[in-house]
């Protein structure tokens, strides 16, 4: 398979405010050494308790803000070398969209719902008045939003059509990758179901790739062929939703997929995970992240950090004991 999206060791560390003038700078490890590869066409699920670094990371995929360290790369480009205040501007702009989360915050009230859409398309594309008003058309029609609410404002929506408004504007300019930070978050179940139904029909008809940050791992597991679980800033688990989802190797994984209420009932007992989460304030590289609350842990967890390795059935994981389990 080709590689529309690429990343090799993303961090975002974020600068505390520093305690005294001699007191040594602290750095919050939100984002810790991510590598990430996105075909054409592929959802990407991304998946792992609040705080893990989902929606830095994201961000930092969607080219908004500068990694601390790492590179990335688009259709084989580098595209880091360029300043994300740059980058707004840029072609590549075109090729990487992000959807919010809460459209309601996302979404100039100001803005008509027409302006809302044709807004990244005048900045992006620059087209004459016909061609704007015809990408405008075209997208909302894609979303299912009916064109009379192209005059309308924001507060005169409901959610589904503001998150509708949202993917609209993101896929007006043609993008081939939607990073979508909780997108369906906002919005009631039934509402949910078809704005999901709605970005998997534009990935399969536009071959549009989908990176989608959720809470909600039986929503994941409908929309995404593949499934990244993060902890703590990294990546501890990675590989084919159906298979993941079947048989977790990392303990955090496990713990996770446990908690899904449906799934409960088939999977035994709900794993439980005592003990407290390490700081993610300037961590060591000295232990496994997941030490202290793990239920499988041993000795050598808190002495030596385990690697991202691929086992024999492909899957990508991080823990010492994944074959033992
Ligand atoms: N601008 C910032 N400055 C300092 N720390 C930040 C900043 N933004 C996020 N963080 C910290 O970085 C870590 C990761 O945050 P992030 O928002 O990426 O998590 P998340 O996985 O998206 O969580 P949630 O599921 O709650 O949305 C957290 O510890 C958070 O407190
Ligand atoms: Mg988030």
């Amino acid at each position: 398979m080709s590689t529309l999206f690429e990343a090799h060791g993303l961090k975002m560390y974020y600068p505390l405010p520093q305690k005294s003038a001699i007191a040594p700078p602290l750095k919050l490890h939100a984002v810790d050494g991510v590598d990430l590869r996105i075909s054409p066409g592929e959802a990407v699920g991304l998946v792992g308790e609040s705080g893990c670094g989902k929606s830095t990371l994201s961000r930092l995929i969607a080219r908004l803000v500068d990694p601390t360290e790492g590179e990335i790369f688009l259709e084989g480009r580098e595209i880091t070398k360029i300043r994300a205040s740059e980058f707004s501007r840029s072609q590549d702009r075109r090729t990487i969209q992000m959807v919010f989360q809460d459209p309601s915050e996302s979404l100039n009230p100001r803005l008509s719902v027409f302006d809302l859409i044709a807004d990244p398309v005048r900045v992006l594309i620059r087209p004459s008045r016909a061609e704007l008003r015809s990408r405008v058309e075209e997208a909302a029609t894609a979303v299912n939003l009916p064109l009379a609410l192209l005059d309308r404002f924001p507060h005169q929506l409901s959610g589904g059509q503001k998150a509708r408004v949202g993917i609209a504007r993101a896929i007006a300019v043609e993008p081939r990758l939607l990073v979508l930070d909780e997108p369906t978050s906002a919005l009631d179940v039934s509402v949910q179901a078809t704005v999901l139904q709605l970005l998997d029909r534009l990935r399969r008809e536009r071959e549009i790739a989908l990176l989608f940050v959720s809470h909600d791992l039986n929503v994941v597991r409908l929309l995404c062929s593949r499934i990244v679980v993060m902890y703590m800033g990294q990546v501890v688990e990675s590989g084919p939703s159906d298979e993941v989802y079947a048989s977790p190797a990392h303990p955090y994984t496990r713990a996770l997929l446990s908690a899904i209420p449906t799934l409960r009932p088939r999977r035994g007992e709900r794993i439980k995970l005592e003990g407290d989460p390490q700081s993610p304030i300037a961590p060591s590289d000295m232990q496994c992240r997941f030490a202290g609350r793990c239920p499988v842990e041993r000795p050598e967890c808190s002495v030596t950090m385990p690697l991202l390795r691929t086992l024999d059935n492909g899957r990508l994981v991080r823990c010492h004991f994944a074959e033992e389990q």
